[in-house]
């Protein structure tokens, strides 16, 4: 059976990590968030989670070589997919990313990248409300709301603000995907290999329409 492997690309606050969760639900591949590992490691205070936070926090990327190591540990699980959220960032990284797809994959194996388009406005306005939780889970205010209020429906911790969710950085992160992220989609075009998805509807119709695309083009 060829292995599926999925990546998302969107500017922050797109919904790329709601969105692959749910797929990952679905599906039951296995997701691989940057930013999720990059958090990890900074709350355990490791050698590579010290010097992220200076880049994360700044809104700016962190170094390719660390980012990397990351996916290659992650890709040592087994699955029959993979779904990226927030990996490939740089031409750099694409490239390694390609080295390692070579090595890992199979010439079979199908690989596409979907796109969650949103407007820089409804960016900001989703991730002055966003809450997440230790646990990975992420919540918004209004549109996505925990049970009870400030606490975690599946592991009861507290619920807190990112600290790259604050306006000047949120700018800063717009700036850094449109100008390094956003370009990388032109690989996949070329190859036919992009899927688009308006990501300016409900949680629940964006994960309804990504799955309707997918069967088309038989990935699941
Ligand atoms: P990362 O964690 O990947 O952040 P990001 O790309 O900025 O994206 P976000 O996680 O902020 O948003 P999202 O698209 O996942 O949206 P979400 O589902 O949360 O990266 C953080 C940092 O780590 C980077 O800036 C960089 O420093 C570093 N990093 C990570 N990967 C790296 C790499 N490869 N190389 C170098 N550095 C790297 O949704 C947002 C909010 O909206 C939530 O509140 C959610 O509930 C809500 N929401 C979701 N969908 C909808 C909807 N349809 N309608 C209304 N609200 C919605
Ligand atoms: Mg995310």
């Amino acid at each position: 059976m060829p292995k599926i492997i999925i990546i998302f690309f969107g500017p922050p606050g797109s919904g790329k990590g709601t969105q692959a969760e749910l797929l990952a639900k679905f599906t039951g591949w296995k997701k691989i968030s940057t930013g999720d590992l990059f958090r990890a490691e900074i709350a355990a205070k490791t050698k590579l989670g010290v010097l992220a936070d200076k880049y994360i926090k700044r809104g700016q990327l962190a170094p390719d070589k660390a980012t990397i190591s990351l996916v290659e540990k992650s890709l040592k699980q087994k699955a029959s997919g993979f779904i990226f959220d927030g990996f490939p960032r740089t031409r750099w990284q694409l490239k390694e990313l390609l080295v390692i797809f070579s090595k890992a994959f199979k010439k079979n194996d199908r690989v596409y990248a979907l796109e969650v388009v949103v407007s820089d406005k409804e960016v900001k306005q989703r991730l002055g409300q966003r809450r997440v939780c230790a646990c990975g889970k992420v919540y918004h205010l209004a549109y996505n709301p925990p049970i009870d209020d400030g606490v975690c429906d599946i592991c009861g911790g507290k619920l807190f603000i990112r600290n790259d969710d604050k306006p000047q950085v949120i700018a800063h992160r717009l700036k850094v995907y449109h100008h390094d992220g956003e370009p990388l989609l032109d690989y996949f075009k070329k190859q036919s290999k992009l899927i688009k998805i308006n990501g300016e509807q409900a949680i629940k119709k964006i994960h309804e329409e990504i799955v309707e695309k997918l069967k088309e083009l038989r990935l699941i």
